[in-house]
Parts: C-alpha cells; structure tokens; sequence
C-alpha cells in the first residue's frame, strides 16, 4: 500500500500560502506550493478542513460538507489541487470530521432528529474543551450534546439519515479523486444510547485533558462498544482509500479501531518526546501494536521543538522520521518551528494560535512570503528561518528533515527492533542500519557499527562509539 511507509505533510490550509492577498491561505496556494512538499519527499498532503465553517473551531465546525470554504477557493481550486498533486506523485488526504456539525449548519434547524437533544443536561458529560457536554438551544430552550466547542452539535450516528448523509459526503469526495480521510475525533463519534453518566475514573488516563473531564473513566460519553459498525459503514462507503483515526486514545485502547481502520495516531508517542523513557515505552507499544501514524506535531498540540525541548529537538525529529512509517509533518515542522509568541487578540479559544502561524518560506520577503497582506494571525516574531534560508544551510533544520526523509526508502523493508540501552537513549534497528539518540545530559556507549549515515547535529557523528548527549545518528551496522 502506497502509504505504508509514507511521511504524510500535513498543511494547515488558513496558514500555509495567501494568493488572493487577503492574508488567508487558500487552495490555489497549496497548488502553488506542492512542489515544496514533493521536493521534501513527502508521499502525500492532508488538507486541514476545507469546507464551509463560521470558523468557531476553524474549520471544525462545518456548514457544508460537500463545499469548500469560500475564502478557500472553490470546488474547480480543489479539483485542480489533486490534479497537481497526483502529477507530483502525492497522494491527497482530507480531514472529514464525522462527530459533529456547525450549528450554523441548515441540518441544524431543518432536521434536528440529526442531533442528540434532552430538556436539561441528563447527565455528567464533559466537552473536550471544558465545560458540560449539553448546550442550551435559545430558541427551542432545549439542549443538544456537543463534545467540543458549543458551535459543534454531536451528530447522532444511530440516526441511519445521518449515516446516509456523511457516507454520501465522503463518496463525494472520493469520486473526485481523493486518495484518503483523516477521521477527526472518531472516539466521540458513537455514545451510550442510554446516555448514562460516566463513572469516576479508578486510574489515571495517560494523555492531558480537560482537568474535571479526567476525574471521569469515559465508558459511556465515547467510544461505545457499537464503534465498529458506524465505520465498517465508512469503509464500505469509501473502499480501500486510507483511513486515518484520530482517536485520542492511549495505544492499547485505539487498537480496536484498527480492524477497520488502516491508520491511528499514536498520542503516546506525541507527548513523550520529553522523557526518554516513555518516548521509548510509546514506540514499542507501536510497534508491537502495527498501525501506527507517528506524528511530530499538529495543530492541536504545541509543537515538536517545544514538547521535545531545543536541545533534543533535532534527535527527537531525526528519531521519528526513522520509524517505520506512516509519518506525519506538520507544516513548519520541517523548518524547526517552535510555539510561536502571539501579539493581537487571542483567536482560538482554546490557545491554539501559536503553533498555527503562518509558514515562512522567505525570511527576506514581506509576511515570509506567506501573503502580500497582513496575515489572519499575528505571531510575535517569525517562528523560524524561512525555506529559502534554510535551503541554502546545510546544517539548517530544513536539510536534516531533507536527509532523513531521503533515508527512509533504504530503511523501509528492513525489520524495526529496539536495542536495550542506556537510561536517556533509544537506539532501534532497522535492518542494517542503526538510530542512536540521545536526550540525555551526558554522553552514553554506542552499540558497535560500522559507519556514519546521517547526524542530528553537525559532529553528532564525531565518534560512534558514543551517542552525544543531546545528539543522535543513523549508522550502518556491521557487517
Ligand atoms: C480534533 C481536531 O484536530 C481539533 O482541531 C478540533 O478542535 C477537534 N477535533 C474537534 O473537531
Ligand atoms: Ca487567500
């Protein structure tokens, strides 16, 4: 399967490149701009959502599911897009977000049998941003279920109408030529019919959240044991385009999802670049689990640079780009962004703007070459050196991520294992080559190899008998 061992670029569309100088990215700049994310090595694009949104979640919350975003462009723009990108040999992904609508979306009025409604809030559910599940509706009084934001009404999947429609949305697309879905949110997606509260929790849950929401072990507002038929639904709907679930959920309890699924990121991994250990800990339990999309940031979460830490940035980032795929880019991760200082009113509500500026491709030009205007988000100070400068350093951040993608290919057939090694270092082999790093604060014993690959850091790779503290490299092994 083509995206087996693919490093998937993620664009976030508002942010990536402005044509029409209106200081928000759009489709005809994507187009404009594929061939950076060809030239990267990037098997495919996932589009952030493209269709008509109010904008209350930028682009998570849909008007339309069968139009795109007017300040976007247009359907022909999207048509236009694939076309470039099947040129390029890139396959496209788009974000479908099956959970919920706008409730600016005409379903809203015109069919409120879509949505889950009660006549005050029946139970203890919690919104993923904080806050009860349950929206007061003012002009019926009533309130429906929503798992994000208020302007995001829960869909009720057991509605067959409601099926009918979204499995209708995604053929559409599919009949336009796109090659997958990234699923948004897919754990909200089916509930308890009996809508019953959710116990306390008797454990921690291991990724962050919404503090009151982790007081509670979620057996009834998510994940309900019927899942597997809604997307059995899905994949008959689509065929074998790939599906990739976002499923917040920790490794062992996603791995459900993957009878039907091709792909679930792996959460764990995302916020374990920290801590050695668990990084460690969240790549075996891939590994053993299969299906794995391993992800080194998104729009969600701060960014890699800052989850990892400046100094372990480039061998957390060159430790990623080695595991056997998929792999997911966030655009400016190839770059080094990091959470960028914002000036200007906050935008999302739920403090999501700095790892959302706009990309910099020309450090010398007006906005980084993003747009001719002044852009939707106001970040501080350019979040890293642009594509042009870095294209031009061979130490930049923008030739490592080059280098290690262009590795990937001669590692893809090989057996993945991780070699047990000193505290603070994960060192796996991938048939006959080996990655070393180290995000300690001390050098540690290498295992025994051949030559240098590739480096994290210029002189990374000085003596392989030692991975540097705060360093790594690829090496061949042995003969
Ligand atoms: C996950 C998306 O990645 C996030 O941006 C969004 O706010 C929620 N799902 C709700 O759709
Ligand atoms: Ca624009």
């Amino acid at each position: 399967m083509w995206w087996e061992q693919a490093v998937i670029y993620q664009v976030y569309v508002r942010s990536f490149q402005d044509t029409n100088g209106d200081g928000v990215g759009d489709l005809p700049g994507v187009t404009r701009r594929l061939e950076h994310i060809a030239g990267l090595g990037a098997q495919a694009v996932w589009l952030s959502p493209i269709y008509p949104s109010p904008n209350a979640d930028f682009g998570y919350d849909v008007s339309d599911f069968c139009d795109v975003e007017p300040a976007f462009g247009t359907l022909e723009d999207l048509d236009a897009l694939v076309g470039r990108a099947h040129e390029l040999d890139l396959k496209v992904v788009l974000d479908f977000v099956p959970c919920h609508t706008s409730t600016q979306h005409p379903w809203f009025r015109e069919h409120p049998d879509y949505y889950v409604w009660a006549d005050a809030p029946v139970n203890n559910w919690r919104a993923a941003f904080g806050n009860s599940s349950w929206g007061r509706d003012e002009q019926t009084g009533r309130y429906f279920l929503h798992s994000f934001f208020p302007e995001q009404a829960d869909l009720n999947w057991r509605n067959p109408e409601v099926r009918e429609q979204m499995l209708g949305a995604m053929r559409f697309w599919v009949d336009r030529g796109v090659d997958g879905f990234r699923l948004d949110a897919l754990d909200r997606l089916m509930k308890d019919p009996e809508l019953r509260d959710d116990p306390p929790a008797t454990r921690p849950f291991e990724l962050p959240g919404d503090a009151a929401d982790l007081e509670l072990d979620h057996i009834h507002s998510r994940n309900a044991p019927d899942l597997g038929d809604a997307l059995q639904a899905i994949r008959r709907a689509v065929g074998d385009v790939l599906l990739i679930g976002e499923v917040y959920l920790p490794i062992e309890e996603a791995a459900p999802y993957l009878e039907t699924l091709d792909v679930v990121f792996n959460f764990e991994e995302l916020f374990a670049v920290g801590d050695a250990a668990k990084l460690r800990a969240a790549i075996e339990a891939g590994l053993r689990t299969g299906g794995q999309g391993w992800v080194l940031s998104n729009h969600d979460f701060s960014r890699l640079v800052t989850r990892a830490g400046a100094d372990n940035a480039r061998a957390v980032e060159l430790l990623l780009l080695t595991l056997p795929g998929p792999v997911f880019l966030f655009e400016g991760d190839e770059l080094g962004f990091a959470d960028t200082p914002m000036s200007g009113p906050e935008l999302d509500r739920n403090h999501r703007d700095p790892f959302r500026v706009p990309m910099v491709w020309d450090s010398d030009a007006a906005h980084g070459g993003f747009s001719t205007a002044d852009p939707w988000l106001h970040p501080d100070q350019a979040a890293a050196e642009g594509v042009a400068q870095q294209s031009a350093d061979p130490t930049s951040v923008l030739t490592l991520t080059r280098q290690a993608m262009a590795l990937r290919p001669r590692l893809a057939a090989n057996e993945t294992s991780l070699i047990p090694s000193a505290p603070g270092t994960i060192v796996l082999r991938r048939g006959d080559h080996i990655v070393a790093v180290n995000l300690g604060d001390s050098p540690q014993d290498a295992p025994p190899v051949a030559e240098l690959v590739l480096e994290a850091r210029p002189g990374d790779g000085a003596d392989l008998r030692v991975i540097p503290a705060h360093g790594g490299w690829v090496a061949r092994a042995p003969a």
